[in-house]
């Protein structure tokens, strides 16, 4: 199966967490072809915090944000055996990259100002024509409003792209902002229909494994309810 795994920055702060989410992936890519993509975290928040107090534009935050992604790609590819040895930087350099290097996985970062690398994930995913993408965060699955700002917030097993979009469209496309799922990412789910799935993996990554064989407590994204 052809599988895009969105990596929240989350797993990118420190050595221990990077390798461990490395042999999941390696795991992973015995059976599968895997395409992944980092997010850039809390040091894109801060660079872009910084850059933002210093008159930066959204834009300007914005491909800030992208670096710091790549940094983590970086980051990634070190710890795994068998990735395409540089962080990639396109669409379609990916596919070049996995038509050359047969067994390698890409690695991708932020690719362009406006959205964030849920966005990335849901482009990459129907570029390749993936079955499945995964987006890995440290929420364990999408909620009515932030669970972080409101507590008591209902989670979501399963949600319609219709309503993920309702809630989605609501939030600021600011660099740097915290949202679940970007709505460049929600408008490409919706237009390529690939199966999407939001878990938790921060505490086990092998939680990806279990995921992949339809075992999670995460929220699956679908086209209708
Ligand atoms: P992230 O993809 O890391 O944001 O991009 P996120 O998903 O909200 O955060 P984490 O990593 O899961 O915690 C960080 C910032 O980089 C810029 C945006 O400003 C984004 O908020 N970015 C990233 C882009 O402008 N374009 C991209 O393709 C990727």
């Amino acid at each position: 199966m052809k599988i895009v795994i969105s990596l929240g920055g989350i797993f990118f702060a420190d050595a221990a967490h990077i390798k461990t989410v490395a042999e999941v992936l390696e795991e992973l890519a015995e059976s599968h072809s895997i395409y992944v993509v980092t997010g850039g975290g809390q040091p894109a928040r801060e660079y872009i915090k910084i850059a933002r107090e210093l008159g930066a534009n959204e834009t300007v935050c914005d491909y800030i944000g992208i670096a710091a992604t790549r940094l983590n790609a970086q980051l990634l590819i070190s710890a795994l055996r068998n990735a395409y040895p540089e962080p990639l930087t396109d669409y379609k350099e990916v596919a070049e990259a996995t038509v050359k290097g047969e067994e390698c996985i890409p690695v991708i970062g932020g690719v362009s100002p406006g959205y964030t690398t849920d966005a990335v994930a849901a482009i990459l995913a129907e570029y390749v024509n993936a079955e499945l993408l995964l987006s890995v965060t440290s929420v364990d699955g999408v909620y009515e409003a932030d669970p972080r700002v409101h507590p008591e917030a209902k989670k979501y097993d399963r949600i319609s792209v219709k309503e993920l979009l309702s809630i989605v469209m609501q939030a600021e496309l600011k660099a740097g902002s915290r949202i679940i799922i970007d709505p460049v990412a929600a408008k490409m789910i919706e237009r390529s229909g690939i199966k999407t799935i939001v878990i938790d993996g921060s505490r086990e990554p092998r939680a990806i494994l279990d995921a992949v064989i339809g075992k999670h407590s995460g929220t699956e994204i679908i086209r209708e309810r």
